[in-house]
């Protein structure tokens, strides 16, 4: 090999590593699955980590807006260099049909997505703070009855 060579090997081994992820690893430094000491009861923190699900209209192919957002009320979870949501998950009936992973900053703690809903009884969503763990919220369905 060139010197040429392992010039342009060791740009690409570079650019692989810094499209994987824009921050340091190093920055989740907690990975416990947390719970509300009172869940009809929450404290600030515990409403700024609780990922909310919003359940939307179904479109015409039968696919209904799912939304999660990692706040409840008008608490939002920051997202800042420091401290951020990393990633989402939403799981139905306990199986995971979406995941996002969120960088600092530029982006905050949000999922979407259309789901089919139909005989599911139960959406789940997990959200994980870098500093203050992991945290799950559920949303029961109704289900319609059959005309
Ligand atoms: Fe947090």
């Amino acid at each position: 090999m060139t010197r040429r060579d392992m010039i342009k090997l060791s740009s690409i081994v570079a650019l692989s590593s810094v499209t994987a992820s824009a921050y340091d690893e190093k920055l989740v430094v907690n990975k416990i699955e947390m719970k509300p000491k009172d869940p009809k009861n929450l404290t600030k923190g515990e409403q700024k980590h609780t990922p909310q699900i919003s359940v939307g209209e179904k479109d015409k192919a039968g696919y209904t807006l799912v939304e999660v957002t990692v706040g409840q009320g008008d608490i939002i979870h920051p997202s800042t260099d420091e401290h951020w949501i990393y990633e989402i998950s939403l799981l139905a009936d306990g199986k995971t049909i979406d995941t996002v992973k969120l960088e600092p900053t530029i982006s905050r703690g949000y999922l979407g997505t259309r789901v089919k809903l139909d005989g599911v009884k139960e959406l789940s969503a997990i959200a994980k703070c870098n500093l203050h763990g992991t945290w799950t919220s559920s949303h029961a369905l109704k289900i319609e009855a059959k005309k």
